[in-house]
């Protein structure tokens, strides 16, 4: 059945008039770097999410799209999910991969700056997807002029725009974003890239599902001035309160989260937070972790259907691989 996709409604319906096209990669994307989440519009974001959908139901198969081609994954943090699907994306659609699990033993050792070790990987590879741990690393990033693109895999305290492709891409290719009932976050947005990446994403391409949000935060400073210029923009009304299990039952989703980086080490900023089996969740309540967890998503919750959590790290591959091929414009026809 052919599909159409509303962002005004996130209601994926039947179409009144028939789109036979087989989503295909999304050629706008050519060439492109995706170093935050404004570098992508609504319309692009729809249309990677309907090639992904295709990519994950094997409606479409992206094998041998990225054949011949060379994708660099400099990781300057810890990942399991991010580099894992990342490469394991480039593997599945026929390309080779450069892994550098552990960007400090690069030429960094030897105070090389990230702006020569990024012309460097421009020599070796096609494309390159890159974490770091500190914001100032985009804009060194940014001052390069060099012909690959460049993928944030996360990178400083604000910016992880693959991980919101992804928690976005499953709550629409769920339904869950078509409920009209109330999404919660729990973290700190302004300290944490995932949640506000998330928050960001939302606010560009899906402002209504974003209505009525709750935060659960123990920071008053939980904002920053551009997220809060997008919530405005994007007329979303935020509940902040301290204490989860006053909105858990009211939330049709809750985007859970605690680990941040801070001075060179991970801390824990949602306090003694837990969500489990015991909480007061209504039944249809879905929940989002983009992982690792710590105990604030207790394991109780694992092998109940409110566990989206594991479906939204398993969509990080078809996710990437849809991105990737549109990026490095493969065609496999
Ligand atoms: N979601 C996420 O970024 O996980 P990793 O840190 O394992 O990549």
């Amino acid at each position: 059945m052919a599909m159409r996709i509303s962002s005004d409604n996130f209601i994926r319906e039947s179409a009144g008039g028939r789109r036979d096209a087989v989503p295909s990669p999304v050629t706008s994307l050519v060439g492109r770097s995706i170093m935050r989440v404004a570098d992508l519009t609504p319309t692009e974001v729809l249309a990677l999410f309907e090639y992904v959908h295709a990519i994950e139901t094997g409606a479409v198969t992206t094998t041998g799209l990225l054949h011949g081609q060379v994708v660099c994954t400099l990781f300057f943090e810890p990942s399991t999910r991010t580099r894992l699907s990342f490469e394991s994306a480039v593997l599945r659609a026929g390309g080779n991969v450069l892994s550098v699990s552990d960007g400090y033993a690069t030429g960094v050792q030897k105070g090389e700056s990230l702006s020569d070790i990024r012309i460097m990987i421009d020599g070796y590879a096609d494309a390159c997807v890159i974490r770091h741990p500190d914001a100032a690393a985009l804009a060194a990033f940014d001052s390069v002029k060099v012909s690959s693109p460049m993928i944030n895999a996360g990178i400083g305290q604000r910016e992880h725009p693959t991980q919101a492709l992804i928690d976005w891409y499953t709550l629409w290719s769920e339904g869950v974003v078509a409920t009209g009932r109330r999404i919660c976050v729990v973290g700190v947005p302004a300290r944490m890239r995932s949640i506000r990446s998330f928050l960001l994403l939302g606010c560009r391409v899906f402002p209504s599902a974003l209505h009525g949000l709750a935060v659960v935060s123990q920071y008053e400073d939980w904002c920053d001035p551009e997220l809060a210029d997008a919530l405005q923009s994007a007329g979303v009304d935020v509940e902040r309160t301290t204490n989860l299990d006053e909105v858990a039952a009211a939330s049709g989703v809750i985007y859970l989260n605690a680990l941040t980086m801070l001075d060179g080490r991970f801390v824990s900023l949602t306090g003694d937070t837990v969500l489990s089996v015991d909480s007061p969740l209504s039944s249809t309540c879905r929940i989002l972790h983009p992982l690792a967890r710590g105990p604030e998503l207790d394991r109780s919750l694992d092998s109940t259907p409110h566990n989206l959590y594991f479906r939204q790290a398993r969509v990080g591959v078809p996710l990437r691989q849809g991105l990737l091929s549109s990026i490095l414009g493969g065609t496999n026809a």
